[in-house]
């Protein structure tokens, strides 16, 4: 087979596949089979770049930059909905259309939590999809939209047509991007909602790509003109050319089924992968719905019943103040317990001083709960008209609560810092840190016990970890420290000296280092020691490492007691190389210092640069004495010369085309 008929074919069963799985619900073939059917793609496709199809399942991997978001306008405006908040306006909803219309029917459908987005198709094939914006223009988030999976690039059809729907993340996903970024010691993202939209206004649809997000399609906006004459129709329409339509819709014929409905939608709500906030309903025939019209802002056929808001009360009996590893100072709440969404709350974070004052909270405060995104506890607000005078006003505190050490606060932010290096309660989170889960995962070692061994001495460095042997009679003399719990305890220290380097990295607690980034260093620099010599060029010339945090890292590799904690942890025995991904090493190219001139035949500059990096390979700009190897194509630069005259490791073209088919074929 040729390789345009070839490609042609790869596009086809993937994009089945991704349908089966993304819109179906059901997989046909392993995602192993479909990974290596992808990768036979990608290898084709950049071999022969005029073949690429524009529905290739390659363009949903993300890539695509935009410099600014550009406007588009809606031919047809997107209207947002009327809403209703109980059974009783509900019901003279659909009196009002009843006034009018003998036995209408409705379709009820979940209302999504996300955010609505139009899709153009022109011939079958995405051309745009935008945000609704005002409702008049929104905003081109094209490449991010051809990212998500469940929306179709090629229709079963070849026709010209407009649908609108909602884009959204499921639950699990927000969980998981939100258990990685408090890892990374970043913010979690509030809700559904706010990671969706979040997702796709990124300039960069790499980004939008890993957010996971997904899609429901639920409005056509044109049904005359493909003859259609109900919403019912028009979403098995929709649904016949590809689209993902939400199986719970449903045709029903009286108020009293919407109802039952919205009880039913109620209670199956919690099960869900994805966030509802409500019950649209819809005028299903579309003559009707034309009679009934608009008023000035919304349809008069169709409403969105909201859920009653999930908050409960309860009473912030005291804000106290805890340490983080770096010395951060957060306000907490301090709640009677109650019971939200199935389990106790009884703390709330509130972030910072500025938080605080925002929410003009007072020690005394009925305030409201709710977990945001399913997930953190929040507290949404104070109940101002239940105050009796006797609450007390929110002091921010000027000196550690723990060490006593006078705060600071660094210009322009908003977070006030113990600066003291030695603050007992920085330390103690620095060692929970260091052994937690994802760092070097010392099992049996919670928080308490960390705690215990802090102020009995015994943890004092993190090399301590590695000597609590020599304190098993101590510890078994402690109350609640049997043989069982210290032998499992010792078990997991020893375990956690071959931990792979990246989780050391990060359990070091270098300042900006999160367990993303330390997995990037340790993929550059796969033994500690090469640490010690590298630049701050060296670091900044990593993707994903800006100037600070290159900075930062330089800086700790640098400092002779870090250093010496360093060596004192290889003597202990505990690993310092990166362990994981062996698969990725080259040993022309891992760690070392490429720098890449004039055209090479075998692919493009993006694709190998790419590639490289893939294999823990830093592609540098410059020719200096580091330089480790230098890739030399047609019609090189000076590069060349310089690399020559330095006597530096080079590929001639052919050599360049015989490496990186290598590194493709076990990529
Ligand atoms: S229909 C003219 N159906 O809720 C009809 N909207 O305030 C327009 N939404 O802006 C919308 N699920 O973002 C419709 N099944 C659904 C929906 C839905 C969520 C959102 C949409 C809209 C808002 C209505």
């Amino acid at each position: 087979m040729n390789p345009s008929e070839r490609i042609k074919e790869l596009v086809k069963i993937l994009n089945q596949a991704n349908h089966d799985y993304y819109v179906l619900d059901e997989s046909k073939i392993t995602d192993q089979e479909f990974d290596k059917l992808l990768r036979e793609l990608i290898v084709l496709e950049e071999k022969y770049p005029e073949y690429v199809l524009e529905d290739s399942p390659t363009k949903r991997v993300g890539g695509e930059v935009v410099s600014k978001f550009n406007k588009i306008t809606h031919n047809i405006p997107m209207l947002s909905l009327p809403n209703v908040f109980n059974e009783d306006e509900v019901k003279e909803f659909a009196e009002r259309i009843e006034k009018e219309i003998t036995n209408p029917k409705y379709v009820c459908e979940y209302k999504i939590d996300g955010l609505s987005v139009s899709l153009k198709y022109v011939n079958g094939l995405l051309v745009s999809g935008a945000t609704r914006g005002d409702g008049q223009v929104g905003e081109d988030i094209t490449h991010n939209v051809k990212t998500i999976k469940s929306i179709p690039l090629k229709l079963n059809k070849q026709i010209d047509i407009e649908v609108r729907g909602e884009i959204y993340m499921s639950k699990e996903t927000l969980k998981k991007i939100n258990e990685e970024r408090v890892l990374n010691g970043d913010t979690p993202l509030q809700n559904v909602r706010n990671a969706a939209a979040g997702s796709v206004r990124q300039l960069d649809s790499k980004i939008a790509a890993k957010r996971n997000l997904e899609a429901w399609i639920y409005h056509l906006p044109n049904p005359e003109d493909y003859g259609i004459k109900t919403h019912h129709e028009a979403l098995a329409f929709m649904k016949e050319l590809g689209f993902r339509t939400n199986p719970n819709n449903k045709l029903v014929s009286n108020k009293n089924e919407i109802i039952e409905y919205i009880n039913e939608a109620a209670t199956k709500r919690d099960d869900l992968p994805y966030e509802i906030d409500g019950i649209v309903i819809k005028l299903d025939d579309l003559e009707m719905q034309k009679k009934m019209g608009y008023t000035s802002k919304y349809p008069r056929w169709a409403t969105a019943y909201k859920f009653p808001a999930q908050e409960v009360l309860t009473k912030l009996t005291d804000i106290i103040f805890t340490v983080g590893r770096t010395g951060q100072i957060t306000p907490n709440a301090v709640l009677d317990p109650v019971i939200v969404m199935g389990s106790t709350i009884s703390r709330a974070t509130l972030h910072n001083e500025d938080y605080v004052i925002m929410k003009d909270l007072k020690i005394g405060d009925t305030v409201s709960i709710h977990k945001a995104g399913d997930v953190i506890p929040e507290v949404v607000e104070a109940k101002t008209e239940r105050r009796d005078g006797s609450e007390k006003p929110f002091v921010m505190i000027d000196k550690c609560p723990i060490c006593e050490t006078k705060l600071i606060k660094k210009e322009g932010q908003v977070d006030y810092y113990c600066p003291n290096t030695n603050c007992p309660a920085r330390s103690i989170e620095k060692f929970i840190h260091f052994a937690s889960k994802g760092a070097m995962d010392i099992d049996g070692l919670g928080d308490e016990i960390i705690e215990d061994f802090y102020n009995l001495n015994i943890i004092k460095s993190y090399t301590d970890f590695f000597k609590l042997f020599n304190h098993k009679e101590e510890i078994m003399n402690l109350e609640g420290y049997g043989l069982k719990k210290i032998t499992n305890i010792l078990d997991s220290v020893e375990n956690a000296k071959h931990s792979s380097l990246d989780r050391l990295l990060f359990g070091l607690g270098i300042e900006g280092v999160g367990a993303k980034t330390a997995k990037i260093i340790a993929e550059h620099y796969p033994d500690i020691r090469l640490l010690y010599n590298v630049s701050i060029e060296d670091l900044s010339n990593i993707k994903d490492i800006g100037p600070i945090l290159a900075n930062n890292i330089y800086n700790y590799f640098q400092d002779n007691e870090n250093r010496k904690l360093i060596e004192e942890l290889i003597d202990l025995g505990v690993n310092t190389t990166y362990t994981l991904n062996k698969t990725k090493y080259n040993e022309q190219v891992t760690s070392k210092k490429i720098v890449i001139t004039g055209t090479l035949s075998v692919a493009s500059r993006p694709f190998i640069k790419e590639l490289l990096e893939s294999f823990g390979g830093v592609v540098v700009e410059s020719v200096s004495k580091k330089t480790d190897l230098v890739l030399v194509g047609e019609n090189p630069g000076s590069k060349y010369e310089k690399a020559k005259e330095l006597g530096i490791k080079i590929l001639d073209d052919n050599e360049v085309t015989k490496l990186i088919n290598e590194l493709k074929s076990e990529y």
